[in-house]
């Protein structure tokens, strides 16, 4: 493993695991996507001791949201309460999307400013993904300042006000109204990049930006399918709930 680490730049390491970096802002290495020198050669140059980096790297959790492939082995569970619900929401996919957005957002930039004269369609990319952005980031916005809030107190057996009065059902369907409209833009980004495929001609940084472009849709796919099939869902079948209730209390003789 701490092989594998020294052979490739910190840029594609971070490109493939955001969760790596802090450990090389922390060592001050830089970590460029456009930088394709190997981690090795880095700490040479730095006077650190690659084993010692290896082992910092290392010793990130690997079950840590911005990992690779654990999204995938972690599920959100139907049976589970709305609180917990939540909180696998925020840390598998909020966190990781707060934190990515940004940095591949200038990653794209870079990228565009390098090669969109041969590859013009990155300029296209670029201002895409700056709507994406902005869509994405006030969307979680209202889930984090408005649905979640609402969704812990759903567990409780006294139901909120705003659930009484229909109002999560309305919330429910602008958000399942704004996934759509995020997958579309998104599906733009993946025509223009011919499904995130690299060009014959592609520097190691443009590679890097596609591969981490697929990633960011891979998650957000799975991201909306657990609100949309499992939270959601839960929500309204909870709200349908309260207001059977209320019309049985308001037919009690
Ligand atoms: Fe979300
Ligand atoms: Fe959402």
């Amino acid at each position: 493993m701490s092989t594998a680490f020294m052979e490739v730049s910190a840029g594609t390491l971070v490109a493939q695991r955001a969760n790596l970096a802090p450990i090389f802002e922390g060592l001050g290495i830089a970590y460029h996507f456009d930088d394709d020198t190997p981690l090795q050669e880095v700490c040479l140059k730095k006077g650190l001791d690659p084993q010692m980096v290896a082992e910092s790297l290392r010793s990130v959790d690997d079950t840590a949201p911005y990992a690779d492939d654990t999204i995938e082995a972690h599920p959100l569970q139907r049976q589970g309460s709305f609180v917990d619900m939540v909180e696998h929401l925020i840390f598998w996919h909020h966190n990781y999307l707060r934190y990515q957005l940004p940095r591949l957002s200038g990653e794209i930039g870079k990228v565009a400013r390098a090669y969109g004269k041969t590859h013009p369609e990155l300029w296209r990319v670029d201002a895409e993904f700056d709507d994406v952005r902005a869509g994405i980031e006030r969307h979680m916005d209202k889930e984090d300042l408005v649905l979640f809030p609402l969704c812990r107190r759903l567990d409780s057996d006294v139901a909120p006000r705003e659930a009484q009065s229909g109002a999560v059902d309305c919330v429910v369907r602008v958000l399942e109204h704004e996934h759509q409209r995020i997958d579309h833009a998104l599906e733009t980004i993946r025509d223009l990049t011919h499904g995130y495929t690299p060009p014959a001609d592609a520097k190691p940084d443009h590679v890097a930006v596609l591969k981490a472009l697929a990633k960011l849709e891979a998650d957000l796919h799975r991201h909306e399918q657990e609100e949309d099939d499992i939270l959601f869902a839960k929500v309204l079948s909870r709200e349908h709930i309260i207001e059977d209730q209320d019309l049985t209390n308001d037919l009690a003789p």
